[in-house]
């Protein structure tokens, strides 16, 4: 396969121009005098003469049949190594599975093997490729004049005689050592995707929907865990809380990150009417997760009542039933309804009616689903 070079691109080497600067040169040491009339060549063509091609120097595998036959196998080699680095991946996926043990010393091992196997599989076959190019297919130097780049019909015929010619000159029909194992490399290269990617499933069906929140779930504050006495809210006040019990449940974390609710007490009056019915003495709750992109909605200006997310400045106004006033969130702040229990505690009086936090895929078909649901 041959590398065209821009060597002969500047044809016009040499040329003289009749068109040419002249400036008054400052005066200087080694320079003409003070006021000496300096003709400057007009263009880059002019200063420099075509260096032309250095001298072809033959490669050992060009001049030696033992020396081919070596980088033969050093290429088929490498697409070998590239062979094992897959199966090596394979193996440490099924043979190393962190579904039952996830000790660190299987993470460490899982982690070595795919790393490692993943490496070699690449690494195989480019540094393969390379090494191919360089020490066995053809060293021939050739000029590529510029050119438009659309070509004519015959150009994109010589351009395809052009490609015959280099796959025939790749030896690749000659060598079948390297073409078959360069197959092999290529064939098995994907196969770790393929089971990576399996990872990425099932699909999570309702999982982003739902949050722990049930009802008669008692809020409690975060992190303390206590519970709120609907009497000890006083107007103004702002308290993060969670569900009762939320550390009990199989993925808290996951759950913690959904269930976030901010719970508010405004003037009994200045409860939206949409929200009322999930009210209580003007105690409100909304979820904490921000709809742009699920940062948590922290701050709470008491004299506007408006609730801002300080990642991208959406503001949500909580006597408004949290709409957005502002920024580039596209929803409403999901309203928690909430009770009183016999006691006084503050709990929920159903969960969500809709997904919290951020636009995902189906998130409309499952919003459908929750209102049926809670209709
Ligand atoms: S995440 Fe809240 S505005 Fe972007």
């Amino acid at each position: 396969m041959s590398a065209p070079t821009g060597h002969g691109a500047s044809g016009a080497s040499g040329a003289t121009s009749p068109h040419h600067n002249v400036v008054s040169n400052a005066p200087g040491p080694a320079g003409p005098a003070a006021g000496t009339a300096v003709e400057l060549p007009r263009s880059s063509t002019e200063r420099f003469e075509n260096p032309g091609l250095p001298p072809h120097v033959d490669r050992m595998a060009d001049t030696d049949a033992k020396a081919a036959k070596r980088a033969e196998r050093q290429v088929a080699s490498l697409f070998v190594l590239s062979i094992v680095g897959t199966l090596l991946t394979l193996v440490g996926y099924f043979v190393v599975p962190l579904r039952d043990d996830t000790s660190a010393a299987a993470v460490l091992t899982s982690n070595v093997l795919l790393g490692t196997g993943l490496f070699l599989a690449l690494f195989g076959i480019g540094t393969g490729a390379v090494h191919w190019a360089k020490t066995l297919m053809p060293d021939h130097e050739e000029v590529d004049e510029r050119h438009a780049i659309e070509g004519s019909a015959a150009e994109q015929e010589e351009a395809v005689g052009i490609i015959t010619t280099g796959v025939a000159e790749s030896g690749i029909g000659r060598r079948p050592l390297i073409r078959n194992t360069l197959v092999g490399a290529l064939a098995l290269a994907p196969l770790p995707a393929v089971v990576l990617l399996k990872d990425t499933g099932p699909n999570p069906e309702g999982v982003l929907a739902e949050t722990i929140w049930r009802a008669g779930d008692r809020l409690v504050t975060d992190p303390t865990g206590n519970p709120v006495l609907a009497s000890d809210l006083v107007i103004g006040s702002v308290v993060h809380v969670q569900p009762q019990g939320i550390e009990e449940s199989s993925h808290f974390l996951d759950e913690k990150a959904k269930a976030a609710v901010l719970l508010i007490r405004l003037e009994p009056d200045e409860v939206a009417e949409s929200a009322l019915a999930g009210s209580y003495a003007g105690i409100v709750a909304y979820s904490k997760i921000c709809t742009h992109m699920g940062c948590p909605v922290a701050l709470y200006e008491q004299t506007t009542q408006h609730l801002l997310c300080p990642c991208h400045q959406s503001t949500f106004d909580v006597a408004a039933d949290c709409k957005v006033i502002f920024g580039p969130a596209a929803r409403a702040l999901p309203q928690l309804p909430i009770e009183v229990d016999g006691e006084g505690y503050l709990v929920a009086k159903s969960g969500f009616s809709e997904p919290v936090g951020p636009s995902y895929w189906e998130r409309e078909k499952d919003e459908k689903r929750m209102s049926e649901e809670s209709a």
